[in-house]
């Protein structure tokens, strides 16, 4: 019996062979991700999120955005020709988790910072209809009124610290007084006018 049909014939055999096989493409694929400075180092310019836009992150995923926004432009001419530059692996490295998203029900938001003003975005959030009559996002009316939550920012930023955010430690002691007297739509649109602007200018 040559090699092969001893293999074929071995179910055990042949199953230790695929798990090998398919565990050496993985490796190859995966582990120099994790060595390659374009992956795991952030792009020139890219900060942490503040306390607020942090915030409005949570606020961003509470309300289920993720659910009809992608945040992940494809290197594709007819994405770049519509929302800006393609997406970079290092401007998500202070992502956790990623919200690159699957579903566009909506337009990609990874380059809308400082596309429109803050109005615009508070007019839009509270009722979509008021900027673009088309519109079939749902209004977010009672982001204006809810106070927000700050109870827990600096447990958050001190984890994040941990996890090789660079965050000082005065940025965490400021991060209550950051969040003083705002609303949550304050720190949803501070969170929309940061995304994707440090590439902004390629
Ligand atoms: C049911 C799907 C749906 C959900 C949920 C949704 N959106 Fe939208 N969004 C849309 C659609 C459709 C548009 C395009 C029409 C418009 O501008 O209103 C849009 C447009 C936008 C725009 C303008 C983008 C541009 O480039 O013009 C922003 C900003 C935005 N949404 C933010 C949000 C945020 C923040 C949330 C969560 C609070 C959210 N959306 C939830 C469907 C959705």
């Amino acid at each position: 019996m040559t090699l092969q049909e001893r293999i074929e014939k071995n179910i055990g055999l042949l199953i230790i062979g695929v798990v090998i096989v398919i565990s050496v493409g993985g490796l190859v694929q995966i582990l120099p991700l994790f060595f390659q400075t374009s992956t795991t180092l952030p792009v020139e310019g890219l900060k942490p999120y503040s306390a607020l836009q942090l915030a409005g992150r949570d606020i961003y995923i509470r309300e289920g955005c993720v659910g009809c926004h992608s945040q992940m432009i494809r290197p594709f001419r007819a994405e770049t020709e519509r929302y800006g530059h393609y997406s970079t692996a290092g401007e998500f490295i202070y992502d956790r988790p990623f919200l690159w998203g699957s579903k566009r029900t909506g337009p990609d938001l990874h380059r809308v910072g400082e596309r429109y003003s803050d109005d615009w975005h508070i007019a839009h959030l509270i009722n979509p209809r008021d900027v673009v009559p088309e519109s079939i996002m749902p209004g977010y009316p009672w982001l204006a009124e809810t106070n927000l939550d700050q109870s827990d920012i600096q447990q958050r930023m001190r984890g994040l610290q941990y996890l090789g955010h660079p965050y000082s430690d005065e940025d965490i002691a400021n991060a209550p007084e950051q969040l003083k007297d705002k609303t949550e739509i304050d720190a949803l649109v501070a969170y929309l006018q940061s995304l994707g602007t440090a590439l902004k200018g390629i």
